[in-house]
C-alpha cells in the first residue's frame, strides 16, 4: 500500500516537469530589454540610425516593415531573409521578394551596433526593432519589442514560395496560413493594416484589372469607380510601376488601409478577402478606427515570436548577409 502514493506522487511530478524540459533545454522566451546589460544602447542606436534613414528616404518605411513579416513567415524570425544566396538560392532571390528593399539599411544599423557591442545583437532582432521604429517614425504606435532572437544559418528559395501567402489568396487560405504560424484571425486583419504604408508593383494586382476570369473582365469585388484610375497607372504586363496602397498617405502609418478596404479599394485580392469573413469584416468596418494602433503592437509582438531561435541555438551573425 505504502509505495502507491509515492508512485502517484512521482507520476504527478513527472507530468509537471516533463512538459517543462524542452523549454529549459533549448528555448528561452524572448524578453523586453534583453540587451540592457550586454549592449545597453542597442535600441537607441537602432532608433538613431532609423531616424536618419527615414528622414532622407521615407519610402523605405514600407519595405523595412515588410521585411520583418517575410523573415518571420519563412523559418521563423531568424534573419534568414537577409542571407545572400550561396550554394542554394536564398529566400531573398525568390519571387515574393518583389520590392523587398532596404537590405543596405540593415547592414548600416548592424555596422553601428558592431562598433559599440561586437557580436552581441542579432540580425533577427535588428529586423524586429527596425520594423517597430519605422512605424513610430511614420506617426504610428510604439510598442515594446521583446528581444533575444538568434540568427539562423539557412535560407531557401522554395521555403519563401511555400510560406508567404500570395496576393491572390482567399480568406480561408489566409486564415490557415496565419494559423499555421500560431497567429489568429485577429492578427491577420490587424497585421494586414501594415498595408497603410508603402507601394505595390502593378503586377501584384493587375490580374484584377484585366481578363480576371479569362473573359476580358475585372474583379467584381473591386470598386468599379476605382478601376479606370488603376488601369491608367497600370497597363497590362507592367512590372515596374509602383502604386500607393493607401493613396495620399502611403508614408504615414494611419487607419487609411481600413478605409480603403471598406470602400472595396484594397489593391490585392487578399485585402478584399478580409470582407468575406464576419470577424475580419467587423474589425474593418467597426473596430479598426478605435483600436488599430493598440492592436498593431500586440500583433507585431505575436508575429515576432514565430519560430525564434534563442539561448544557444543559431548564432549572432557578424554580417547580416552571411553566416559566420
Ligand atoms: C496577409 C497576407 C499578406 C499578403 C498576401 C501581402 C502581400 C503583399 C504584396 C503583394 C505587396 C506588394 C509587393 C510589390 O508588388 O511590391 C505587399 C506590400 C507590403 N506589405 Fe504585405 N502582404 C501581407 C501581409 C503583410 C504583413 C503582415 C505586413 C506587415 C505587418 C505587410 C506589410 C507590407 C508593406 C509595408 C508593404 C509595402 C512594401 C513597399 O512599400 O515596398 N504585409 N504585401
Ligand atoms: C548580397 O545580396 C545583395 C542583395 O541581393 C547584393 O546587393 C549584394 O551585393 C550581395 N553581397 C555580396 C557580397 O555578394
Ligand atoms: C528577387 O528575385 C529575383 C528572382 O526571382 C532576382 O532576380 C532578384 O534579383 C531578386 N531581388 C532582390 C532585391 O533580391
Ligand atoms: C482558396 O484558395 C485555395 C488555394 O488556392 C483553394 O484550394 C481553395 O479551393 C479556395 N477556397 C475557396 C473557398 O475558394
Ligand atoms: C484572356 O484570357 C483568355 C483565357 O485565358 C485568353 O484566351 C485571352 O487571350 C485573354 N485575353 C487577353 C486580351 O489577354
Amino acid at each position: 500500500m505504502a509505495p502507491k502514493p509515492l508512485f502517484i506522487f512521482l507520476l504527478n511530478l513527472a507530468a509537471i516537469l516533463v512538459p517543462l524540459l524542452p523549454l529549459s533545454a533549448n528555448a528561452q522566451a524572448l524578453k523586453i530589454g534583453f540587451y540592457s546589460k550586454t549592449c545597453p544602447k542597442a535600441e537607441d542606436i537602432v532608433f538613431q540610425e532609423m531616424t536618419k534613414v527615414i528622414k532622407v528616404s521615407p519610402s523605405l518605411a514600407g519595405p523595412l516593415l515588410r521585411m520583418h513579416f517575410h523573415d518571420c513567415f519563412v523559418r521563423g524570425c531568424d534573419g534568414s531573409v537577409l542571407l545572400n544566396s550561396s550554394k542554394n538560392t536564398a529566400e531573398k532571390d525568390a519571387p515574393p521578394n518583389l520590392s523587398l528593399r532596404g537590405y543596405s539599411v540593415i547592414d548600416r544599423v548592424k555596422t553601428k551596433l558592431e562598433r559599440s557591442c561586437k557580436g552581441i545583437v542579432s540580425c533577427a532582432d535588428i529586423l524586429a526593432l527596425v520594423a517597430r521604429d519605422v512605424v513610430v517614425l511614420t506617426n504610428g504606435p510604439f510598442w515594446k519589442v521583446p528581444t533575444g532572437r538568434r540568427d539562423g544559418r539557412v535560407s531557401r528559395f522554395s521555403e519563401a514560395l511555400a510560406n508567404l501567402p500570395p496576393p491572390t489568396s482567399n480568406i480561408s487560405s489566409l486564415k490557415s496560413s496565419f494559423a499555421s504560424k500560431g497567429l489568429s484571425t485577429k492578427d491577420l486583419v490587424v497585421l494586414s493594416g501594415g498595408h497603410t504604408l508603402g507601394t505595390s508593383h502593378c503586377n501584384s494586382f493587375s490580374n484584377r484589372l484585366y481578363n480576371f476570369t479569362g473573359k476580358g473582365d475585372s474583379d467584381p469585388t473591386l470598386d468599379k469607380n476605382y478601376i479606370p484610375a488603376l488601369k491608367k497607372k497600370c497597363k497590362p504586363n507592367d512590372a515596374t510601376t509602383l502604386v500607393e496602397m493607401d493613396p495620399g498617405s502611403f508614408k504615414t502609418f494611419d487607419n487609411g488601409y481600413y478605409t480603403q478596404v471598406s470602400k472595396r479599394r484594397g489593391l490585392f485580392q487578399s485585402d478584399a478577402a478580409l470582407l468575406q469573413d464576419s470577424q475580419t469584416k467587423d474589425y474593418i468596418l467597426n473596430k479598426a478606427s478605435a483600436s488599430f494602433f493598440k492592436d498593431f503592437g500586440v500583433s507585431m509582438v505575436n508575429m515576432g515570436k514565430i519560430g525564434v531561435l534563442t539561448g544557444k541555438s543559431g548564432e549572432i551573425r557578424k554580417q547580416c548577409a552571411f553566416v559566420n
